[in-house]
């Protein structure tokens, strides 16, 4: 989860001592070094620098940083494309053609790909930019940015450094929230919000359609509920009493906006690891957990990966426990990660049945997101095989 302890950035300017209130979402702590760059750094002088750890406090243009920004991402893709992305996609293609790949290989591939991005994000996350309090920024030709700055990273009545990179995660989330993300099934968008997951590969809601409600549907929970889709599906499908739960407090407060602006009052929040606490039973238990078993690497990944599938199995132990007689549990999942070799169709069957539950019946569709699509992606074979599918589960 993003860190809510205070750090500072110190640094010296025209000989002056300064500093300002250090935001990462990222987690990473103030940089160590920094150099002042503008409009006449070259981007091969930046990208120099930022390779060897030093960060780069932009004084120049607004727009230059902008493009500098791509600069960079331009020529870290390109030392990739010439390095280790060439032999990750030798092995890839190999296994697309079904050649000799060792059982070992798809999962190192999916491990060097993450670390590669995880390499990339750091180096460009290295270029930084001041903002005054309120988030307001003296820079030419900057806009204003304090309404998305306070929405994504809560009030500020000091000076911050953060990178330029979190400053567009924080403006793009704006653009999500204003004009919202259609569901075209439901005939109706959600507003994501900053670090929220945000419904843009939907397929699954098509799932939650389809599949039978419960005979008695009084009570129902929706498990990391997120924009809060999955209960507005419920509410919608005329289950009486929704408590929707997730972990991560900006996805209650956008959950919360989402509900209010559908005029929902059947839908309930908590915060909470998991299950509602003092909760009636449910009559149905629903959940889309983060689909890969691997580590995190920021707080904002936290809704795609679950390390050692701590939400899935928690979710599964957990279920019999809250289910009402004759109650179901819809999981919804994706088996990318068993393309991926991260985990086997029998473990997951062997964590349904321990928990004391029994498959009653599964929906299946087949991934159709832009990366599933995309055969430049060195795990396209893994990607584009993906399937997402509803497991309707009960008591054994
Ligand atoms: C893949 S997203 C799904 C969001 C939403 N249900 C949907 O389908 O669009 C997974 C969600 O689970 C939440 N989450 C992760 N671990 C959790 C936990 N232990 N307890 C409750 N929520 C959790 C994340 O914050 C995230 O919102």
């Amino acid at each position: 989860m993003l860190s809510t302890e205070k750090q500072y950035l110190q640094w010296t300017e025209n000989e002056t001592s300064r500093q300002a209130r250090w935001l990462s979402q990222s987690n990473h702590v103030p940089p160590a070094r920094i150099v002042f760059v503008d409009d006449k750094t070259t981007a091969d002088e930046a990208y120099r620098l930022a390779c060897e750890g030093t960060s780069l406090l932009w004084r120049g243009d607004f727009h230059n940083a902008r493009q500098l920004l791509q600069a960079l991402g331009r020529r870290i893709d390109r030392t990739n494309e010439r390095s280790e992305l060439r032999k990750i996609k030798k092995a890839a293609n190999k296994s697309a053609a079904n050649k000799s790949v060792t059982a070992k290989e798809i999962p190192n591939l999916f491990h060097q790909q993450r670390q590669m991005q995880a390499q990339r994000s750091r180096i460009l996350s290295r270029l930084l930019l001041e903002l005054d309090a309120g988030y307001i920024s003296k820079l030419r030709r900057a806009p204003d940015m304090s309404a998305a700055c306070t929405a994504a990273f809560g009030e500020l009545d000091e000076s911050c450094v953060l990178s330029f990179r979190d400053l567009q995660g924080a403006l793009g989330a704006a653009q999500w929230h204003e004009k919202g993300v259609p569901i075209e099934p439901l005939n109706l968008s959600v507003f994501p919000h900053y670090g929220v997951f945000a419904p843009t590969r939907h397929e699954y809601v098509q799932l939650l359609l389809d599949a039978p409600l419960p005979s008695a549907c009084d009570v129902a929970y929706d498990i990391g509920t997120g924009t809060g889709l999955l209960a507005i599906i419920l509410a919608q499908r005329g289950v009486k009493q929704v408590i929707a739960t997730d972990l991560n407090p900006r996805a209650l407060a956008c959950a919360s906006d989402n509900f209010t602006r559908l005029e929902l009052s059947s839908v309930q929040l908590q915060q909470a690891d998991l299950y509602p606490t003092d909760a009636p039973l449910a009559d149905l238990i629903v959940c889309n957990p983060p689909w890969l078993p691997a580590k995190p690497s920021s707080p904002l990944e936290y809704a795609v990966y679950d390390a050692n599938s701590a939400m899935l199995r928690g979710l599964l132990q957990g279920a019999k426990q809250h289910l009402a007689e004759h109650g179901e549990v819809w999981l919804i999942l994706s088996d990318l990660a068993e393309h991926l070799q991260l985990r086997t169709r029998d473990e997951l069957a062997g964590w349904i049945a321990d928990a004391g539950l029994t498959v009653k019946y599964r929906l299946d569709t087949k991934a159709k997101h832009g990366r599933s699509q995309d055969n430049t992606d060195p795990l396209f074979a893994a990607r584009s095989a993906e399937v997402t599918s509803l497991w309707c589960l009960q008591s054994a």
